[in-house]
């Protein structure tokens, strides 16, 4: 695009109006940053402009820094340039936000001399979830202008904050309660020309005129990240990078600043989170969607109003849709009812909404036990127990009830969903849509698509998981989709290993400490160890004799230790406790275990466990693409980070190989099956791209 597109003048009465425009969010490419800074020096140095408003077309005044310039060789010139071009102006330059200003776009506005915005304006500075820290100026000019405490808040976190406290916290002048920001800007400008009004330049504010209570928020800040972002980079940057605002000129203070931001940049954290965001959109996508329109969406029925039934129906409620539930009896009905009130009133005793929202919210649910309620929803979710015959029965109701073309949907979470669709008339318009429990507060959810499936169902399934704010990825039939799939085969790996040595709290703690939130023992308590035992006890049939199977879990479910729900599972939680203790008698058990099945026990270190769980996941992962049951590797990475906890700053599993070097997994696998060649059988594609010295991301890029 020519430089002149990229920042569109229009000036009147001596104002200049420079409205950036970069659609369709006006990230700051190398073209903006050349264009913003040619027409500022023009309009500084041209005597006929008083004044210089700088806005954004479209939706947003500027998104940030364009995330996908980042990996490259930096142009000039730089936005920490530019930034200082626009604090040196000699006249004054307002900045009128709307829409977004954020990471970049925010420190732009930083430094012009006014900002007004818009009431619907989010502000923020989010590089931090980039695994970056702001870079041209942001650390040095808001503690100054707002005082270390709220600085360090919206940087750490990476917040929005709207218009209004904004306004309260000092970043901006003014809110504009009506009519455009641009508009607003220019008449500002006028007003402060009139008022004789000059520059006022961020870096002389007086923010961090309290030295010691300054330093007292530094040293909190720094004992906070110490416990609870020590697997983080960019955090402690953006603290040193304060702690040089307090104690150094303000252009050393800058150049501190650019050095922390390049080493972010050039950490592996940023790439790794730069890799999710990017991963995030390109999932929400269906290839499906651009030739088959979605069905709009407005009533769901819901079959099923236990656990998943219920978490669904709070989800779609939040949405603003209508939902109708269908319970078996008139006992599991009311049970249902329960279930949804009892969610809303955990939110409302939060604070999270009022009870007059509650009231409102539960005035577009109803529940019943018969399906002719069902007679006019666009979309049936069914949740049933998992067994077939019963989803079976459910769908041959939904096939004579529901309309001709509503989407039928199940939410099983290994069945199979094409045995499922031949039960009705139209099995084009049967799909499955995986959500995670709790339903209404998980992020994921798998969209399922099974062979009749039609690109319109697709489609509407895709544009529904939009509604309900959820990260929908695409997956093909198989036992357990994308992520049970996979989660059972490195949740082997992890039992391998308990049998053989380590200790249920040893590969917890190596797994913490690499950076899941949870390790595979804690998880089985809190989900229950029931549900896998019920799933064990339904393929032992058709298991391979010869292939490994560890029974400790067995055994703790044989005495009704289920997890968190029952008071003790790996862990004992005394009291309804939530946080478990490590339980002697269960180490006993499986040494008990090991004697029987002849084992000794050797020693694995944290690295080794991480090694093994690691490379059980990606060459499940590389499976789960290679069978096309995942789109992309991104499709595999977009569930761990969603759904099974997988830490963020390392991009996913698949990101993670790539990370390493697909050659080293690979040498890992081969290793571990000196020991056990049924269970340690190297992905074909993991083979495949090992030889082509290719990494998993050659395959994101060939369809994001
Ligand atoms: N640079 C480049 N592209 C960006 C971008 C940025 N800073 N921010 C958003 N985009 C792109 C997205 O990749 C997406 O592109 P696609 O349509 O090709 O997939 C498009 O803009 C729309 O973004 P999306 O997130 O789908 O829209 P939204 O309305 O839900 O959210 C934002 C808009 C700006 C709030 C959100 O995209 C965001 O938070 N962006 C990152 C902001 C940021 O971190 N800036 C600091 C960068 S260092
Ligand atoms: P649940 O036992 O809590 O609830 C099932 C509900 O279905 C019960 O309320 C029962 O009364 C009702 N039901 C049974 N037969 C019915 C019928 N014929 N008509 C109407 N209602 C009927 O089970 P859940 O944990 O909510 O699981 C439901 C489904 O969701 C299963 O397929 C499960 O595999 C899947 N799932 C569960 C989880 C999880 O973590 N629990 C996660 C994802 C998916």
């Amino acid at each position: 695009m020519e430089l002149s597109q990229l920042v569109v003048q229009t000036c009147l009465d001596g104002v200049v109006l420079l409205r950036v425009s970069n659609p369709p969010v006006n990230a700051i490419s190398t073209g903006v940053r050349r264009a913003l800074l040619d027409a500022v020096e023009q309009a500084d140095t041209d005597s006929a402009i008083r004044a210089i408003v700088i806005t954004g077309a479209g939706k947003s005044f500027m998104a940030g820094a364009d995330i996908r310039e980042l990996g490259l060789p930096a142009q000039p010139p730089s936005l920490p340039d530019l930034c200082n071009r626009i604090e040196n102006c000699a006249k004054p330059v307002i900045a009128a936000m709307h829409g977004v200003a954020l990471g970049g776009g925010l420190e732009i506005a930083l430094s012009c001399h006014y900002r007004l915005a818009a009431e619907e304006v989010k502000l923020g500075l989010p590089e931090v979830l980039l695994g970056l820290m702001p870079g041209a100026g942001g650390t040095q000019r808001l503690p100054r202008l707002i005082g270390v405490e709220s600085a360090l808040a919206l940087m750490l976190s990476g917040r929005h904050v709207l218009a209004k406290e904004a306004l309260l916290l000092g970043i901006i002048d003014r809110h504009v309660l009506l009519g455009d920001a641009a508009a607003a800007g220019v008449q500002y400008a006028h007003e402060l020309l009139n008022a004789g009004a000059g520059v006022r330049r961020s870096r002389d504010a007086e923010g961090l005129k309290d030295h010691a209570a300054a330093q007292a928020f530094l040293d909190e800040a720094r004992n906070v990240l110490a416990k609870k972002s020590r697997h983080l980079f960019s955090p402690h940057k953006i603290v040193e990078a304060v702690q040089s605002a307090l104690g150094m000129a303000f252009s050393e203070g800058l150049t501190q600043e650019r050095a922390a931001f390049l080493s972010c940049l050039q950490s592996p954290q940023c790439e790794a989170f730069t890799h999710a965001f990017l991963a995030e959109r390109a999932v929400s996508k269906a290839p499906e969607t651009p030739g088959a329109p979605p069905l709009p969406v407005m009533a769901v029925g819901i079959v099923g109003g236990g656990l998943m039934g219920a978490g669904i129906a709070v989800s779609a409620i939040d949405a603003g849709l209508c939902v109708r539930m269908v319970e078996q009896d008139d006992k599991a009905a009311a049970r249902g009812l329960a279930n949804v009130e009892k969610v809303f009133a955990g939110q409302v005793s939060k604070g999270r909404i009022t009870q007059a929202g509650m009231d409102s919210a539960l005035k577009r649910f109803s529940v019943s036990t018969d399906y002719q309620s069902l007679k006019d929803v666009d979309l049936a979710i069914e949740a049933v127990f998992e067994d077939m015959n019963v989803k079976k029965m459910v769908f041959e109701r939904l096939n004579l009830t529901c309309k001709p073309e509503a989407v039928l949907a199940t939410n099983t979470s290994y069945l199979d969903i094409d045995e499922i669709a031949r039960t009705v008339s139209r099995p084009e318009r049967v799909i499955g849509l995986h959500f995670f429990s709790p339903a209404n507060i998980m992020p994921l959810l798998e969209i399922v698509v099974a062979g009749k499936t039609d690109a319109q169902t697709v489609s509407t399934a895709f544009e529904f998981a939009k509604k309900l704010r959820k990260v929908p990825v695409r997956a093909g039939v198989c036992d357990g989709f994308i992520g049970n799939r996979v989660l059972a085969v490195y949740r082997a790996a992890a039992d391998h290993m308990m049998e053989d040595g380590a200790s249920p709290y040893q590969i917890d703690r190596a797994l913490r400490d690499f950076g899941f939130a949870m390790g595979p023992y804690q998880v089985a308590d809190l989900a229950g160890g029931d549900i896998g035992w019920a799933t064990r006890k339904r393929r032992a049939a058709n298991r391979d004799p010869n292939a490994r199977y560890v029974q400790i879990p067995d055994r703790l479910c044989e005495r009704g230790w289920f997890g968190q729900k029952t008071g003790r599972g790996y862990y004992l939680y005394p009291q309804g406790s939530r946080t478990g203790e490590e339980d002697p008698q269960v180490l006993a058990i499986i040494d008990e275990e090991r004697r029987r099945v002849g084992i000794e026990p050797k020693r694995f270190t944290d690295g080794e466990i991480v090694r093994r769980y690691l490379a059980a996941m990606i060459n499940e992962g590389a499976n789960v693409v290679f069978d096309g049951i995942a789109l992309r590797p991104l499709d595999v990475d977009v569930t761990f980070l969603h759904g099974y906890g997988f830490p963020r700053f390392r991009g996913g599993p698949m990101k993670y190989a790539d990370t390493i070097g697909l050659g080293k997994v690979l040498a890992d696998i081969n290793e571990f099956s000196v020991a056990d060649p049924l269970f340690w059988k190297p992905s074909a594609l993991l083979v495949d791209l090992v030889g082509r010295r290719a990494g998993f991301a050659t395959l994101n890029n060939a369809l994001s």
